[in-house]
């Protein structure tokens, strides 16, 4: 399948794209190279001749329908976004921008491009989304979000991926275009952009610095390895039913105090202080304006339907993460000097 990739030069997408070619797939990365983008995370398929580049950006329609009518792809995987809650913030307006009216571009595009080719049923738009979307849980093992639960987004990022879905499930009922969407909790792993929680606490500690964990460190996410997601994704697009959506994740709920005290424990044996422990370097500090307190996904559909498991534990995703940490510093000290990495940004509200 020739697969039209958006963001895949980011921590997810580049995932994707990596095993993707390794599957036997063609891929058209189509990327504009924000702050957050590293060509690097592709670079051991970028010599592949499936494996094509294009620089454009998804506010940018007409560089869009250049990019469909240039390469024909069977399918769309757009995870092209605006992805840090913090960022959101500070600069609401790139993320209306860009994942709103870029998704709203995409499924433009898409649809122009299915619609001179009769309308295939075959054509798939598979929209990546987050399970920010479905709110804040109580910490109540019981409640975990499913395919079913409302929207109730509460950050300008979460409102705006929600939008975004919202679009796409209308495009399918409007228009029928053979979507489907995915909601996935928090991934971690290899490539994962140096201001994101996991990234900073293992690169922080490594340096000496203060581990910073928001508020009182007891709001729990529900982690996912990256290859994990990808091979998910993967067999949603194969095989997930159009018009459908499915929600992805480990069943890995720690708070951010527990995680980050694993991640020392971890770095304690691999990387040994002269005396201590890197759990000494943790620092409370100030929350994020409606921080939300609990996220857990039920995976139980993309379980029965599409037969998808995670492959690692938690524990073993963390160690590997931390150890590909430790062997790729050229690629982690290059990202820290770009703009607002290694800052306290999301302060604001
Ligand atoms: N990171 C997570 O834990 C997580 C969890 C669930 C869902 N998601 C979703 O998965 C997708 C990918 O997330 P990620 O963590 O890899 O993000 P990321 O920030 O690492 O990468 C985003 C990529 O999109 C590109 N991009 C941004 N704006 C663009 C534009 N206007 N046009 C073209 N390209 C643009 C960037 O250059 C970058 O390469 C997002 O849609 C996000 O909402 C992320």
């Amino acid at each position: 399948m020739k697969i039209l990739v958006t963001g895949g030069a980011g921590f997810i997408g580049s995932a994707v794209v990596r095993l993707a070619i390794t599957r036997g797939h063609a891929i058209v990365n189509l990327d504009a190279l924000t702050y957050a983008a590293c060509l690097d995370n592709v670079a051991s398929v970028a010599d592949h001749p499936d494996y094509h580049f294009e620089q454009a950006d998804i506010r940018d329609r007409v560089a869009l329908d250049a990019v469909f009518a240039r390469h024909q792809p069977d399918a769309v995987m757009h995870l092209a976004a605006e992805s840090h809650v913090d960022r959101s913030i500070d600069g609401p307006g790139t993320f209306i921008e860009t994942n709103i009216t870029g998704t709203y571009n995409m499924l433009e595009a898409a649809r122009a491009y299915w619609e001179t080719r009769s309308r295939p049923d075959t054509f798939r738009f598979h929209h990546i989304s987050t399970d920010e979307v479905f709110g804040s849980l109580p910490n109540d093992l019981a409640q975990r979000f499913t395919e079913n639960t409302p929207y109730d987004p509460r950050s300008p990022y979460s409102a705006s991926k929600a939008s975004s879905d919202h679009l796409v499930r209308a495009w399918h009922e409007t228009y029928g275009l053979p979507v489907v969407l995915t909601n996935c909790s928090n991934n971690y792993g290899p490539f994962h952009f140096p201001e994101k929680l996991i990234p900073v606490i293992i690169l922080n500690a490594l340096a000496g610095k203060p581990l910073p964990i928001y508020g009182d460190g007891s709001n729990i996410r529900d982690w996912l390895y990256v290859e994990d997601h990808a091979d998910a994704l993967l067999r949603v697009l194969e095989v997930g039913a159009p018009g459908r959506s499915y929600a992805i994740g480990g069943e890995n709920e720690h708070s951010n105090l527990e995680l980050v005290q694993m991640l020392c424990a971890i770095l304690d044996q691999k990387r040994p202080k002269a005396d201590g422990s890197y759990a000494e370097q943790i620092q409370f500090v100030t929350d994020r304006p409606g921080h939300d307190a609990r996220y857990a996904i039920d995976p139980t559909r993309i379980r029965a339907e599409l037969g998808w498991r995670p492959s690692v534990t938690l524990a073993e995703g963390l160690e590997k993460t931390v150890q590909w940490y430790l062997d790729n510093e050229i690629w982690w000290r290059a990202l820290q000097d770009r703009a607002g990495v290694g800052k306290r940004l999301g302060v604001s509200g």
